[in-house]
């Protein structure tokens, strides 16, 4: 077996005197397509922040590819670990300039037109102000710059909650292209029909804690329920 990309042995996060996340031991290997899920307020995007250090650890050791991730310049971190979140707003300005800046920022061999070309955008969208794109054109630029980052990993949180079934489809199949292509994923979706169309394995977060691993599945079998339940079947 290959061995793990991401490694957490018992890490806590604490934030002004709460405990938001417990005991968390997990694994993830490359190449996976992980799911997080839990009901609102579970911790799920707390924990996917601790992937790319948007939040720091109060106990327990993060692993990146065997490296403490607390020895990990954070620049080099975020460079192969990237996060896209829901509602991502781009700067303002006419989409070709906006897009000309991060290219420059970012410091991608790109120009804007591949830049739109990566998630089938239309051209006539350079000529726009980014404040009159739609909600979901903007997303799927965001997540065209994340991508031409190439990235080795990709922490999505409801990226595809705001967009229209088309463009979720999209983003889903784009997502599962990045992965044959040798990418890691790892998603928090609160769409049970979405996570089983795209993930593989995961965990599910009650309170702060993992209270069931498996296929997804399984683990969707533990929404609404409470815990002894979904443990047992
Ligand atoms: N700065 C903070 N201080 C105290 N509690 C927080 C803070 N940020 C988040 N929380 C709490 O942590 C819990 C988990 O939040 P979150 O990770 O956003 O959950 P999810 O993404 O599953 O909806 C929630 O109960 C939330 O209210
Ligand atoms: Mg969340």
């Amino acid at each position: 077996m290959s061995k793990p990309v991401f490694k957490f042995e018992n890490v806590y996060l604490e934030k002004n005197g709460k405990t938001i996340l417990e005991d968390i031991n997990l694994e993830i290997f490359p190449n996976e397509f992980f799911v997080i899920l839990g009901e609102n307020g579970s911790g799920k995007s707390s924990l996917l922040k601790l992937f790319n250090r948007l939040e720091l650890n109060t106990k327990g050791r993060i692993y990146f590819n065997g490296e403490d991730i607390e020895d990990i310049p954070i620049h080099k971190l975020r460079d192969k670990v990237i996060m896209i979140m829901q509602g991502a707003t781009l700067f303002e300005g006419k989409v070709k300039k906006v897009l000309e800046t991060y290219i420059k920022k970012l410091n991608l061999n790109k120009t804007p037109e591949d830049i739109l070309d990566i998630m089938g955008l239309n051209y006539s969208n350079l000529e726009k102000n980014t404040e009159n794109l739609s909600g979901g054109e903007g997303q799927l630029i965001a997540i065209s710059l994340a991508i031409a980052k190439n990235p080795d990993i990709f922490l999505l949180d409801e990226i595809t909650s705001a967009l229209s079934i088309t463009m979720g489809a999209l983003v889903r199949n784009k997502m599962k292209e990045l992965q044959k292509q040798g990418k890691t994923i790892i998603c928090i979706t609160h769409n049970m029909e979405n996570a089983v169309e795209v993930g593989e394995r995961g965990i599910f977060l009650k309170d702060g804690k993992i209270i069931k691993r498996g296929s997804v599945k399984e683990l969707i079998e533990c929404f609404g329920k409470d815990e002894e339940k979904c443990i047992k079947r």
